[in-house]
């Protein structure tokens, strides 16, 4: 699906009480087989959204997560969610047009991506992007609903066969796990 304003997109989206599929137990535990255990290391969650994956990644994994969107209403509704003052933070950041220097760290342990990947205009730019992040050793998490696993009229937001293929293409090692209509990868630089 091509989105040429992210933001003018995702912003009444978010207004209107439109949320995306919560954590579940299957995908928290798939997480943490492939993310571990952090000990305070640095994550960034890449389009975070009310911050679901954020939070987990924080509180239950033990990374220190920068979550980024580039929605101020899904981030107003994270921050809203927030119980705790040792929560994520988060950042108002497009990932495609952003100036990702403003970030607090050069390089994270764990880049995460979810349910956002299909949505990102220009894919090849957006994974040299997110290459920069990662030191070796480190890991881009990306979960994103197939295409072809999806009904006729919500194929747009998975990937099709050539996405996966570009996603997949820049890593030195790609593993992956399906989970229903998703599927779940850990890549490597
Ligand atoms: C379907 S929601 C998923 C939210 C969250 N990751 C989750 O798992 O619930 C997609 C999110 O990606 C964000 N997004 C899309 N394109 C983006 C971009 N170029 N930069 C930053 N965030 C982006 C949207 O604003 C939206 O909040």
């Amino acid at each position: 699906m091509t989105i040429n304003n992210p933001a003018e997109y995702w912003n009444p989206l978010w207004q209107s009480g439109r949320r995306y599929r919560s954590l579940g137990p299957e995908e928290r535990q798939l997480t943490g087989r492939f993310l571990g255990v952090a000990h305070g290391r640095p994550a960034l969650d890449v389009g975070s959204g009310d911050g679901t994956l954020a939070r987990y990644l924080h509180a239950d994994l033990g990374y220190r997560t920068t979550a980024i969107d580039c929605s101020s209403a899904a981030l107003e509704i994270a921050q809203a969610e927030q119980t705790t003052s040792d929560g994520p933070v988060f950042r108002h950041l497009d990932i495609e047009t952003g100036d990702i220097s403003a970030l607090p760290n050069a390089g994270y342990a764990v880049v995460t991506c979810r349910l956002v990947f299909a949505f990102i205009k220009d894919k090849a730019a957006f994974l040299d992007r997110i290459r920069r992040f990662l030191p070796p050793g480190g890991t881009f998490w990306v979960v994103t609903p197939l295409a072809e696993r999806l009904p006729e009229e919500r194929k747009s937001i998975g990937i099709t066969p050539q996405e996966a293929e570009l996603l997949t293409a820049p890593w030195s090692s790609a593993r992956s796990e399906d989970l229903d209509v998703l599927r779940c990868y850990a890549l490597r630089p």
